[in-house]
Order: C-alpha cells, then sequence, then structure tokens
C-alpha cells in the first residue's frame, strides 16, 4: 500500500526510480510521482494515474539528478489526484510516505496557526512541513528527523530529500515496512526488496522506529531512542526475473497456472512423503500443550484460515477462534495464557493482522505465521514461522498465495493433531498421501481453463452471482465471490448453501447465476439439494463437480465445470482453481484491469 523509493546514486536516478515503482505499482497505482535534486533545487513531477502518465510527463519534461525519491500511492487522505500525489514538498524539502499519521490533523492546525499553506488533502504534507520548519530553523537533516518523528502518531515509512543536502537522503520506518539497499558506491531505499532487486541484493531490514541517513558511502542506523545501531546486510534473494509476467497476460492468469509448481514447492518444506510423515521446522515450545488456536486474518487469507479451522478441529479435535483482523481487538478476545494464535497474510504486512499479532503477543500467546514474505514483520515477529514458498504474488487478486496458505495450514494441522495423538501413524499417512496428490490435481484443473473462459459470458451480463459450498467449501464460496467482485466488478456473494433458504433464496430469479461448488464426497448430497431448492425457484445454476457429481446432479445446470475426484481434504485447494479462473475470465470480458483493479492495493498497511 504505497510504495517508495529512494536512491543516492552516480548517476541521473529518474529512470532507476521509475523502474523500482514499476516493481511495486502492485503496491497502489491512484498516482505516482518522484523528485530529484539537481543545481540546488528540488525538481519535482507528478501525475495522476497509472505510472505510464509519469513516464509520459517525465518524458516532456526530465528531471536531471543523482539523488531522489519517487511513491506509487494508493490513497488514504484525499483523492487521487496531482496535487495529492507525492512526493510532497516545500522549497527545502521533499517526501514520500507510506502510511497513515493519524494525528495530521492537530499538526495542520498548528502549522496553519504558524502561517504555512497546504497545497493537498494529504496527511502526508504535515510532515514535510514540520521537517522544513526544523530546517529552516538551521538544524541538519539529522536534528530535523529526529525532532519530527516524536510529533507523529500512525504508521509511516518516509524518505525524505533535502534541498541543500545533495548527498544524502533519511528514511524512517514506524509501522510501515522499509528497507536499506547497499550498491556500487550508490545507496537505497525501498518499501520492499523487490523494488531494489534489479539494483542490489544487498539489504538490511530497518526495525520498528529506526530511522537511517544514506549517502553514497554507506548507512547510519538509529533505533527510536537515538542510538545508533547495526542492522545486518544480507542477500534478499529477490529475483527481478520473478516478477516479469511471461507469456501470460496478466500476473494473474500467470500465478493461477503457477499453483501446482508452487504448492509442490510448499509441500517439500512441510512433508517427507517417502516417509508418509508431516514434518514441520524446528519448534521451540510444547506443541502438544496447545489446547486453543486463535486464527485472524483478512481477505482471502482469512478465508484459508476458515478451511483450517475444519482441519484443525476435524483432526487435531482443537477448537478453534477465526476473526477478521480488523475486528479482532475491538472485541476484546479472551487469551488464555499458553494458547497459539495464528496469523495469515501473503505480505506479512497487513495493518490490522499485524496489530492483532501484537495483540496477541503481549497478551501471552505463541505466535505463529503463515507468510508469503519471510522478511516481512509478521515473519520477525513469530514464534514459529511457516513460510509459503508461493514466490512473488504481484496480481492484486490473490491466487497461489490462498493455495499454498491451505497446503501449509493442513500440513500445521495435522502436525498438531500427531503430536496431541489424535493421529493414528496410518491416519497421518493417509493425510500425507492426499496432499502429495495436490500439485497434479490442480494440473488437472488447470486443464479446464478453456472450458471456463467459455462459461464467463454467461456471467458477464450478470449484475448479482452467488456462490453456494458447504464444508471446508464454504470458505472457498465466498472466497469465489470475493475473487468475482475485486476483478470484475460484479456483485457477489458466498453463502452456506444451507443458509439459502434461511433469506438469500429470496434473491434467486434468472438473472442471478449461482454457481455451486460439491464436490463428490459426504456433503454431496446435501449440497445438491440446496441447488435443487435454486432450480426449483428459477435460478440458473453452473455446478463445479467431478465428473460422477455432474453426470448425478448436472441436468438442468445452466453449466458445469468438471474437476478432477480428488479426496474432501484437498477439495479446498482443488476447487480454487475454477473459482478463480472463472473470475478471472469474466474481468477479462469485461475489460476491466485484473491486475490492478479499481481502489485496491495489494499490501494494506493501513488500518
Ligand atoms: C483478495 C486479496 C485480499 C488479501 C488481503 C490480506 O484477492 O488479495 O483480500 O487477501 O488484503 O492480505 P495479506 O494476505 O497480505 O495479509
Amino acid at each position: 500500500m504505497c510504495g517508495i523509493i529512494g536512491i543516492v546514486g552516480h548517476q541521473d536516478v529518474a529512470d532507476r526510480l521509475v523502474d523500482g515503482l514499476r516493481r511495486m505499482e502492485y503496491r497502489g497505482y491512484d498516482s505516482a510521482g518522484v523528485c530529484t535534486i539537481a543545481d540546488g533545487n528540488l525538481v519535482r513531477r507528478r501525475a495522476q494515474g497509472k505510472l505510464a502518465n509519469l513516464v509520459a510527463e517525465l518524458a516532456a519534461n526530465p528531471a536531471p539528478g543523482e539523488t531522489g525519491i519517487a511513491h506509487t500511492r494508493w490513497a488514504t487522505h484525499g483523492a487521487p489526484t496531482e496535487q495529492n500525489a507525492h512526493p510532497h514538498a516545500t522549497a527545502q524539502v521533499a517526501l514520500v510516505h507510506n502510511g497513515i499519521i493519524e494525528n495530521f490533523k492537530e499538526l495542520r492546525d498548528e502549522l496553519r496557526a504558524s502561517g504555512r499553506t497546504f497545497e493537498s488533502q494529504t496527511d502526508t504534507e504535515v510532515v514535510v512541513h514540520l521537517v522544513s520548519r526544523e530546517i529552516e530553523a538551521g538544524k541538519s537533516p539529522q536534528d530535523a528527523v529526529q525532532a519530527v518523528i516524536p510529533q507523529l502518531r500512525g504508521a509511516f515509512a518516509l524518505a525524505i530529500a533535502f534541498r541543500d543536502y545533495p548527498d544524502l537522503l533519511i528514511g524512517a520506518r514506524l509501522g510501515s515496512p522499509l528497507v536499506v539497499g547497499q550498491g556500487d558506491g550508490e545507496m537505497y531505499l525501498g518499501s520492499d526488496a523487490l523494488a531494489l532487486a534489479p539494483l542490489t541484493q544487498d539489504i538490511a531490514y530497518l526495525e520498528e522506529g529506526d530511522w537511517v541517513v544514506i549517502t553514497r558511502s554507506g548507512a547510519t542506523i538509529h533505533d527510536a531512542d537515538g542510538n545508533e545501531v547495526t542492522r545486518e546486510f544480507q542477500p534478499s534473494g529477490a529475483s527481478a526475473a520473478a516478477i516479469e509476467k511471461g507469456n501470460y497476460r496478466h500476473y494473474m492468469l500467470k500465478e493461477i497456472f503457477e499453483q501446482p509448481t508452487v504448492v509442490a514447492q510448499t509441500l517439500r518444506s512441510y512433508l517427507r512423503p517417502a516417509e508418509e510423515r508431516v514434518a514441520l521446522p524446528q519448534i521451540d515450545f510444547d506443541i502438544s500443550a496447545i489446547d486453543r488456536v486463535t486464527i485472524v486474518a483478512c481477505g482471502t487469507s482469512y478465508y484459508a484460515g476458515m478451511v483450517a479451522k475444519y482441519w484443525f478441529e476435524q483432526f487435531a479435535r482443537v477448537p478453534v477462534d477465526i476473526d477478521f483482523a480488523s475486528e479482532f481487538r475491538y472485541r476484546d478476545p479472551v487469551l488464555n495464557p499458553g494458547g497459539l494464535a495464528l496469523f495469515i497474510s501473503q505480505s506479512g504486512e497487513t495493518a490490522d493482522t499485524l496489530a492483532a499479532l501484537k495483540h496477541c503477543k503481549a497478551n501471552g500467546q505463541v505466535i505463529a505465521a503463515v507468510v508469503n514474505v519471510p522478511t516481512s514483520s509478521m515473519a520477525r515477529e513469530a514464534d514459529l514461522l511457516l513460510p509459503t514458498h508461493a514466490g512473488p504474488e504481484i496480481g492484486v487478486a490473490s491466487t497461489k498465495a490462498f493455495t499454498c496458505q491451505l497446503a501449509v495450514l493442513a500440513a500445521l494441522a495435522a502436525h498438531l493433531a500427531v503430536k496431541k495423538g489424535r493421529l493414528s501413524r496410518e491416519e497421518e499417512a493417509e493425510i500425507v498421501s492426499h496432499l502429495v496428490e495436490t500439485p497434479a490435481a490442480l494440473n488437472a484443473a488447470l486443464d479446464h481453463d478453456d472450458a471456463i473462459a467459455a462459461i464467463a459470458p454467461l456471467i458477464v451480463p450478470a449484475r448479482d452471482v452467488l456462490y453456494l459450498g458447504r464444508g471446508a467449501d464454504f470458505p472457498l464460496a465466498l472466497e469465489g465471490a470475493l475473487k468475482l467482485k475485486e476483478i470484475s466488478y460484479i456483485h457477489a456473494e458466498g453463502y452456506a448453501s444451507g443458509e439459502m433458504k434461511h433469506g438469500p433464496i429470496a434473491l434467486i430469479d434468472e438473472h442471478v447465476p449461482v454457481i455451486v461448488l460439491a464436490p463428490s464426497g459426504p456433503l454431496f448430497e446435501k449440497t445438491v439439494s440446496n441447488m435443487q431448492e435454486v432450480q426449483a425457484r428459477g435460478g440458473k445454476v453452473v455446478l463445479i463437480s467431478d465428473a460422477a457429481g455432474i453426470a448425478e446432479a448436472g441436468e438442468g445446470c445452466m453449466a458445469t465445470i468438471e474437476m478432477p475426484s480428488v479426496h474432501p481434504l484437498i477439495a479446498p485447494l482443488v476447487y480454487a482453481v475454477p473459482v478463480q479462473l472463472l473470475a478471472y475470465h469474466v474481468a477479462v470480458a469485461k475489460g476491466t484491469d485484473v491486475d490492478q483493479p479499481r481502489n485496491l492495493a495489494k499490501s494494506v498497511t493501513v488500518e
């Protein structure tokens, strides 16, 4: 959510700043801007909308200079206009910001009262005025920043440039991520290692409260108390190539098709198939003592958690609470000491999830984090880090991260069950044997891509779409509806199929397609009964099932989508594919911006 980058270089930086923004555009794409320092001036270029507009602006009005900062925005305060685009600047200071300054109103009132004028509606602009005021009073950049940081409440990653100090930038982090990169006679700041991947692999992660001065010759890092500290530079492992689209039309499609590979990659870290065992990383606490699990996440990651609740309760017989991260703290949850709090997040930076994690940590919970970015804030706070190995996910709609999360969660649930003595050796072997079938089943599901694309035109005209599922496939109905609404802008809702008759069935008519997820298994008959209730009222059903299920219940459906026949355990992973592909093809047919849907951003670092 907002991407920032800064370079103190030894040649013009504007092009490289823009390239860094391109790698972070998934974090926000409402507007973009750069500011360089050249001939004793701050040279600022900004443009509303996608990065291409900034590129055009720079082509018309270049920004020379060997030091600069840049930003791609996801609007929080103020419309996505050029005026509100970062960098914000005074004559002397320019800065870019990711996060929210919660006390900006009182700071702005105070600054206005002292005669300062504002040109934007953003919260960020107060920071540039505060720093400027200190500089105008004769302070050094370091002293100015150190004086301002304690005045800010909220979350921020900042990169600040000073007109009269063309050889340095200052970065600061509290609540939003910021990395420092080390190059050959150059230094960098960035929201993540990916942004800096083509520039350097040598990365240090700032800790909460750190601020850093970078010059061509290195970085001086201070902690929140002003003490100089060392943060280890380490190889980032972020590959510039990993975020190319290849031959795919969209990142989302590429990432959907990567699922067999990345799920296999993830399972390799959590299973020992030859021995038919689950094998988790070293755990430094007595997992068998866990008698309650609290799962907290947002969006698609939350739906992965909902599936996991079925597994934890079924295999390990451990009760599970699950909450949206944005709700969790506000219900004042009861957290008995020694419980396991499990956080699921692709980015590892989602502000609400991170805040919930810190709350649980402060309340004596053991913290486990299932994250896709192993250097993220959540990963670093966790007692037990369970990485998904999905690789960078660039499409804003989460796909491969979801199935990899499910793979990790299934292994974790089985492991907990084994350690609690709730699974026999044979039962563990059976679970492992089903999980290892997943990559092949995902491939088989992907084989139906063309058939799913052919069904998309049936959904395109709809104003509302319903998704139904039962048991562990109910969260998949929610996920299918989320995917459709976020990239095609068609209103969609997921329901537990048995809930239809308690209200939602009133919505049914021939204009509302109903997507029914009904793999063969113990819940099939009941789901099909609910589907028939919909059909009896004129509802147009798309049935997603295996060959046996379609043979039994496909008649009378508007369309069917065939999936391979799989064990119920892995059905949630496999049935993710058709709901992802259906949403994708509907969005493509509607001509929406699949990878960068309106109003959204990938990494939600504001609460
Ligand atoms: C939907 C989607 C979002 C994220 C949510 C949580 O396709 O991507 O709903 O799942 O914003 O993000 P993470 O997993 O990074 O915490």
